[in-house]
Formats: structure tokens, sequence, C-alpha cells
């Protein structure tokens, strides 16, 4: 568990992006994230590949990503909000690194992400009411995988960010 990693798990709008980049700019670490890292290397959009290939094949694109940056040192990595549906990705994650679950109330889940068209479990008649099924879904996944969970809400990402790595440190990861 040495290897200096920070993962960051949580639902879609949880915040995961702009919490890892300033996160990872504080410690010296390495910024990926594993969405950015899938389209950059397939040189298409998560859209397109949920389209052409499903769920089932992004969720293989996403486990052999996962698994790949894993190994890496000294990164945070900021996941999908699905990574942790599959038990290896959760044992690979608890494995090589500190996972940090970045909660958020459905409410503000929904407030960060209504106007996005870029992902796709949210492109139906009531995402609201997706996100709820989601939380319900995937809240006990997170929990299970983290060592650390921050509550996201009425915070800035700075004090969030300010937090962590207090957190981290009393861990001393
Ligand atoms: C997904 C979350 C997305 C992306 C894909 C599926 C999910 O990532 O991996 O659209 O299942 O929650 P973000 O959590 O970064 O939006």
């Amino acid at each position: 568990m040495k290897a200096g990693n920070i993962f960051l798990v949580g639902l879609m709008g949880a915040g995961k992006t702009t919490v890892g980049k300033l996160l990872a700019k504080h410690l010296g670490k390495t910024f990926y994230d594993s969405d950015h890292e899938i389209e950059r290397r397939t040189g298409v959009n998560i859209p397109l590949i949920f389209d052409i290939e499903g769920e089932a094949g992004f969720r293989s694109r996403e486990q052999t990503m996962i698994e790949e940056l894993a190994s890496k040192q000294d990164i945070v990595l900021a996941t999908g909000g699905g990574a942790v549906l599959s038990p290896q990705n959760r044992e690979t994650l608890h494995g090589h690194g500190t996972v940090v679950y970045l909660r958020a109330s459905v409410d503000d889940l929904w407030l960060r992400t209504r106007h996005d068209r870029g992902r796709p479990l949210l492109q139906t008649a009531d995402p609201r009411a997706r996100l709820a099924e989601l939380f319900q879904q995937r809240d006990p996944l997170y929990r299970e995988v983290a060592h650390i969970t921050a509550d996201t809400s009425r915070q800035s990402v700075q004090n969030l960010v300010h937090q962590l790595e207090q957190k981290l440190e009393q861990l001393d990861c």
C-alpha cells in the first residue's frame, strides 16, 4: 500500500476530476482520469463507446485501464463513477493505494450534472431519479472500497482538498 497512490471514487458529479487535479498539484503527484485515458487511447468519446460497444464493452475497457493505472506510483486517479461495480476493480483500488470516497447528496449531484450530455447513463427522461437509483446501488460499494469518506456538500473545493490532505497525513499516505 505504500505506492503513494490516491484513488478517488464517487458518483458522477461528485467532483472527482476537479478535486483530484488540485489534490495532485498540492501533493506533487501526477493526475490521471481513467475516462480521459480511455478516450485518449481509443480516440473516441465515452458516449460513442457506449453506443458502439454497449455498457459491457466500456466496463471491460475501464477494468483494463484501472489495472494499468493502479500499478503506477505517486498518482492521483479520478475513476469513473461505475468503476466500483466490478469486484476486481474494488480489490485493485483498495490494494494499490488510498481510496477516497467523495460523497455528495443526490440533489448536489443532480445540480452539477443536469446540463451534461457526456454521461450516457444520465440521458434518460428523469436523470434525477436515475442518480437516486445509482446512489442507492453504489453508496455501499463506495463505502466498502474506501479508506476515507469525505462529505463534499456545502464546502469549497479548496476546503475539501485541505481536509483531505490532513486526513491523508493522519493515515501516513
Ligand atoms: C459512469 C460515470 C462516468 C463514465 C461513464 C459511466 C458511471 O464517469 O465513466 O459515463 O457508471 O457512473 P464520471 O463519474 O467521471 O462522470
